[in-house]
């Protein structure tokens, strides 16, 4: 994308796209080296270097942070689903595309708040059966994992273990709902999942029933 074109549409689908205001999709993605963003994702990040000079460094030990970890739960832990709960613009060494490095048949479910994600990560996947993007709220679980998209990936159903990482997205999270890692409390849920976040911590949860 890489300009400010204010039509409010997205790889040619019609999608409603804040253009007036700056989004952490677009602004990590800035920062990661991302063409997808608008001057006002720019301008705020170049207003914020600044007095938070390190979130350049930051924003990329994250995504090596990510690639280890991806790496240690396919080629160490024998995981082969994943989901990606704020996963942002797609970007080098996606899951998939680590998880595949690994093991060819890794399946990945990329979830993220932004419609904007939805429409990039379907243009660069269209021909990619075994990687779902969809659009959701990591604070709502259930719909994420009830979804008809995941669903039809099998990731919610399968009883073979998932991980469900929300990495890099302590902070923008809005905090007017309490962000829940946890599993629903009915309905399909991953056999036995992990969450890490880059910031804190791992929490397991989930065990077959
Ligand atoms: C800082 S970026 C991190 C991107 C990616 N996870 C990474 O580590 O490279 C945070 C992402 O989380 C998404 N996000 C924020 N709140 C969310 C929520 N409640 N549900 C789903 N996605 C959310 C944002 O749209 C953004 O794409």
């Amino acid at each position: 994308m890489h300009s400010d074109n204010q039509t409010g549409t997205a790889a040619g689908q019609s999608i409603p796209i804040p253009y007036d205001i700056p989004t952490s999709a677009r602004a990590y993605g800035w920062m990661l080296g991302g063409k997808d963003n608008y001057e006002v994702d720019r301008s705020f990040l170049l207003s914020t270097l600044p007095s938070f000079p390190e979130c350049v460094d930051i924003a990329r030990q994250n995504r090596e942070f990510l690639f280890r970890v991806v790496r240690y739960l396919t080629r160490e832990a024998g995981i082969r689903q994943f989901i990606d709960m704020g996963c942002g613009l797609p970007t080098d060494n996606n899951v998939h595309q680590v998880a595949r490095s690994f093991a060819p048949d890794a399946r990945v479910v990329y979830v993220d708040i932004d419609p904007i994600v939805l429409a990039h990560g379907r243009a660069l996947l269209a021909d990619d059966d075994s990687t779902t993007v969809i659009t959701g709220d990591m604070r709502d679980q259930k719909a994420i994992l009830d979804h008809p998209d995941l669903v039809r990936s099998s990731t919610s159903t399968s009883r073979s273990p998932c991980s469900s990482s929300p990495w890099g997205t302590t902070s923008p999270t809005p905090t007017d709902r309490p962000a829940s890692c946890g599993p629903p409390s009915s309905g399909p849920r991953p056999a036995a999942s992990s969450a890490s976040r880059r910031s804190s911590r791992t929490i397991p949860y989930g065990v077959p029933p």
